[in-house]
This record gives structure tokens, sequence and C-alpha cells, in this order.
């Protein structure tokens, strides 16, 4: 739909939050505020301009949607001066304007199009967004006359006793029409507490021109949680968790304990997971179905195919796991490692890039790092595969059904070729053929089987 332009603030220092970084770059479930309120209203309109100013290079940057564009408000002088940035967006949009806060991180789609399709069947000239809260110290308030019709907005900092009783608050989201908008910032002036430019003036100004002001009030007032310190993150963050793992519940995964349970809004989960307490599913993840995911594990940007049993205890950062693997407990499986089907990874094993094809069994104590490792191979308990000379990282590879015996230190460059083995504390220095045992410090030929000894 092209006939809404929508507006996000973004510019504001966030000074509340006490941080380095700003407000809207702060994540919530994984995701910059400033993302959420965009994925929020791309799909309804797609014309996005996004206020920026302080730090607003490095919000740009962060800014995940590409169609999105910018206005620079150099100095912070309100909410309302902000918006005036894009004056000339809105001189050139006839029809109506959305304006978005970017720290209202938890607002739906499905909320936005409501609103705007009340707005148009009411023939609004100005829409507000309300919402009733039980705590609403911080927020705008909505005044209403005799007639119970809007007449203004309150900010906290300017509002009497008897106002600040009010709990129908202003939850910074706005239906407007793009003429009366630009008359309106031309007319806002930072007669106020905090001598800024507040955009909740457009309602005096819109009074006065006998113009159509509606309130909306939204069902789930949760959605306008403003967050404008780390309390108010705290407190969007678990009702995020919360509805990611109802989403997630309703579509077939078992969450034994959702209280406990951190998933980020971009995860993936096929039915009949199953997964346990304290685990934390971050960023880029996909995970298929049946696995089961045992309690206290943290798996980051990977991918985790079908029926895994994933035990208790494990890292699992920017990796592949495919099908029916065995993982822990107590494993760490570092960046870049890819595991195919039937690989058991198990307790206190390390693997840093390595790939490990199908069948292949590290069952305890190992350090398994810039390797391959082929079909069917065992890598015996506290082998080490030493890969760093002190200058390089170097490449050992393992064919298939090898055999490492225990505690091992297999010293790259190093290849040990099929059905090669190491005898119990071998230190490998050289190649292995085919075939080949090796055994001792370092380690020597013992044996080699033909094929026709068989
Ligand atoms: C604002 C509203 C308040 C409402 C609340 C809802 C005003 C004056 N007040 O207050 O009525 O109840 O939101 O959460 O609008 N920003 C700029 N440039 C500026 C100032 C702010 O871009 O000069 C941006 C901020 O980055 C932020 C948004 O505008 O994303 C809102 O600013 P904030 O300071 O958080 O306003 P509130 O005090 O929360
Ligand atoms: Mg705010």
């Amino acid at each position: 739909m092209s006939d809404l332009l929508t507006i996000i603030l973004a510019a504001g220092k966030g000074t509340r939050m006490k941080s380095d970084k700003n407000k809207v770059l702060h994540k919530v479930a994984g995701k910059e505020m400033i993302n959420h309120v965009i994925d929020s209203v791309s799909d309804i309109s797609s014309d996005i301009v996004c206020i920026v100013g302080h730090q607003a290079e490095e919000v740009k940057k962060q800014v995940k949607n590409n169609d999105v564009r910018f206005q620079l408000q150099n100095k912070q002088l309100g909410t309302a001066h902000a918006v005036k940035q894009a004056e000339e967006d809105i001189k050139d949009h006839d029809g109506n304007v959305l304006i978005l806060y970017a720290d209202i991180p938890l607002i739906q789609e499905n909320s936005l199009n409501l609103m705007n399709d009340y707005h148009i069947e009411k023939s609004a000239d100005l829409t507000i967004m309300t919402a009733v809260l039980k705590n609403p110290t911080g927020y705008g308030r909505i005044i209403r006359d005799e007639q119970n019709e809007i007449t203004n907005i309150i900010e906290e900092e300017d509002a009497n006793s008897k106002q600040k009783k009010i709990d129908e608050i202003n939850s910074g989201i706005m239906c407007v029409n793009s003429i009366l908008l630009n008359q309106a910032l031309s007319n806002i002036d930072n007669n106020n507490a905090q001598n800024e430019y507040y955009l909740t003036d457009i309602v005096d100004y819109l009074k006065v021109e006998n113009k159509k002001i509606l309130p909306y009030t939204i069902k789930d007032e949760k959605e306008v949680i403003g967050v404008n310190d780390r309390i108010g993150l705290s407190e969007a963050e678990k009702v995020l968790r919360a509805r990611i793992n109802k989403k997630h519940m309703g579509n077939g995964v078992t969450i034994i304990d959702p209280e406990t349970t951190y998933i980020d809004e971009e995860v993936e989960i096929g039915s009949d997971t199953v997964i346990y307490p304290f685990t934390y599913i971050e960023g880029d993840t996909k995970i298929g179905r049946h696995n089961v995911i045992r309690p206290n594990n943290n798996i980051i940007d990977s991918t985790i195919g079908d029926n895994n049993k994933i035990k208790n205890n494990n890292v699992i950062k920017n990796s592949i796991i495919k099908n029916n693997c065995n993982i822990g407990p107590f494993a760490h499986i570092r960046p870049g490692c890819k595991i195919e089907d039937n690989v058991k990874i198990g307790d206190y094993v390390e693997l840093k890039k390595a790939y490990v094809d199908k069948g292949t069994k590290v069952p305890h104590l190992a350090y398994v790092g810039d390797a391959k490792l082929g079909k069917d191979t065992n890598i015996g308990a506290g082998t080490i595969f030493a890969n760093y000379d002190g200058i390089n990282k170097n490449k050992t590879i393992i064919g298939d059904s090898v055999f490492i015996g225990s505690n091992s230190t297999l010293v790259a460059p190093l290849q040990i070729k099929d059905r090669g083995k190491t005898g119990a504390g071998a230190v490998v220095t050289k190649d292995v053929e085919e075939d080949t045992t090796v055994i001792g410090v370092p380690a020597r030929e013992y044996m080699k089987k033909n094929k026709e000894d068989e």
C-alpha cells in the first residue's frame, strides 16, 4: 500500500538509558528496537522515513530494511521538530501519514492496520493510539472535555497532580492527514517545561482548527510499552519473550518452562521439538523437527536439522548440525563447524572449524580444531588436534574409518588416511598412510595391514 507514508522517530539521545549506544539500537529479544518498529510497518507502508540524529550513522548502519529512507535532525529539539525534518516528504505525499516512535518495539502490524482502517473509515483528521494503563507514570496523558472529546495531551513534566491521575495515555502512534500535519508543525512552539517542540501539541492546533480528532484505544496495552530506560527495556523483553514462546508452542514446539526459555525473534523451530528450561536460542538460528534440547543450552546463529539429542550444557555457535546427532553434555561447538548425520560429539569436547562426516564419534574430552573428519571414524578420549604452531593455524585431515587412540596428539598440518590407527598416547607428527597403525612419541609405523590380509 503506497498511500501511507510512515515516519519513525529515532533521533533522540535516550538520556534515561544512561548508555553509550543510541536507545533505539538496544535489543529486545535479539533485535534492535528500531528494526522491530520498521518490521511492524513494512508490509503496510512502502514509504518509510526514519528521522535520525544522535549517532545517526550508526543507526543507519543497523537498519536492516534497505527501502527505508532517512532524514537528519541535527539538534534534538523535540518530537515535533523531529517530524518537521520530513517536511518535504510530507509535502510530496497526498494522503495519510503514520507516525511511530522507535522506542515502542512491541507494536504489531495488525494493530497499526486496524488503527489506519479506523482513521480512514471515520474520516478522521487525526487518530491517536491511546491505552489505559495501571501505571501511566511517564507517559503523556489524554485530556478530554465534557463531551468526552480529546482536547489535548499533557506531558508528565507539565501535568498537575489531578492530570497525573489520568490513566489514559498517548502511545506516541498517530495517523494524520499530510496537509494538516505540515500546517500544525509550523505552528507548534516550545513553550513547556522541557522547552521542546512536542508533537503532542498537534492536538491543540487541530482542535482550534475544528478538525476531527479521534482516539483509537489499543486492546493489548502491552504493545505500546515505551522504552525510555533499562526498566522499560526489561519489561518489553519479558512481554516479547512470552509472545515468541507462545508462537512456537502454537506451532507444536514443547517448551517445558516458558519463563526460563529465551528465544530470539528471528529463530525458527519445527514441531515436536522439545526444549527444556534455561535454554537461550539466539540470532539467526533454525532448528528442525523432533529434536530434544535438554537444559542449559545456548545456541547462536546455527542450523540444526531433525531428530537430534542436544544434551545438557552446550554452546553451539555459527555452526550446522544435520540429523540424528548426539551432542554433549558440555560440548563447545565453536564457529565454522559442520556436523553431518549420525555423529556423536560427547562430553567436554571442543570443536572449532571442524567438518565431521556421517557416523563419526568424538565421544569424550577432545579438542578438534581446523579439521576435516571422514565417515565412521572414532576419536579417542583426550585427543588433541595441535593445530597452532605459535604462528599459523594448520589443518588436520582424517579419512574414513580411522581409529585415533586415547590421548593422541595430532600435530598439524597432518593427514591420517582411511583406516589409519594411532596407539594410545601417540604424538603424530607425520602423515599416516591408509591401513597403517602408528604408535609412540614421535609416532612410528607399527604395522600396515594389506587389503589382501583380510
Ligand atoms: C513521548 C510522547 C508522550 C508519549 C510517549 C509514548 C512527546 C512530546 N511525548 O514521550 O506523550 O506518551 O512518547 O512512549 O512526543 N525523538 C527524536 N527527536 C527528538 C526527540 C525525540 O527523534 O528531538 C525520538 C526519540 O528517539 C524516541 C521518540 O522520539 O524514539 C520519543 O521520544 P522520547 O524522548 O522517548 O519521548 P517520551 O518522553 O517517551
Ligand atoms: Mg519514549
